[in-house]
């Protein structure tokens, strides 16, 4: 079964949106098998976003990134990783789609209100950034049978 890993970034978890955010993801029929509120260090940020070091934004990025407690979650289910970005909407929430994550709550880039790996590698490794694996919980809802 595919996973994933979201995080509600400090403009979401500020903004109350939290349980917004995990009730679409629970209603559209994935599973939530780990979850923390956490306030980054600026060397997990540098190695959760190493990729883009080079962007001209990398500073800004990081400094908000660190800025409060973001929320980590990891969620499982058919297809989650593409799925789960299509929810969350484009990145800039100025043209993402009206109904998804981005497109009904953010308004400006930078504070984009989630976080969703782009690739079974990335979830791979963003996954190991944030969790052990003692903290993901194997388990499979009965209720699955029906989505
Ligand atoms: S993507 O989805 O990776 O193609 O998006 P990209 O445009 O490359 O952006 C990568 C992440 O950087 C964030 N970002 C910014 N942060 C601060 N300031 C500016 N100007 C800015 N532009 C992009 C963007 O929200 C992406 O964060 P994540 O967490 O990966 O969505």
């Amino acid at each position: 079964m595919e996973r994933t890993y979201l995080m509600i970034k400090p403009d979401g978890v500020q903004r109350n949106l939290i349980g917004e955010i995990v009730s679409r993801f629970e209603k559209k029929g994935f599973t939530l098998v780990a979850a923390k509120l956490t306030i980054l260090s600026k060397e997990t940020a540098e190695t959760h976003y190493g990729e883009h070091k080079e962007r001209p934004f990398f500073g800004e990025l990081v400094d908000f990134i660190t800025s409060g407690p973001v929320f980590a979650m990891v969620w499982q289910g058919g297809n989650v990783i593409s799925t789960a970005r299509t929810m969350m909407g484009a990145t800039n929430p100025a043209e993402a789609a009206p109904g998804t994550i981005r497109g009904d709550f953010g308004v400006q880039v930078a504070m984009n209100v989630i976080h969703g790996s782009d690739s079974p590698e990335s979830a791979a490794r963003e996954i190991s950034i944030f969790f052990n694996e003692e903290e993901l919980s194997a388990y499979e809802k009965t209720v699955n049978k029906w989505v």
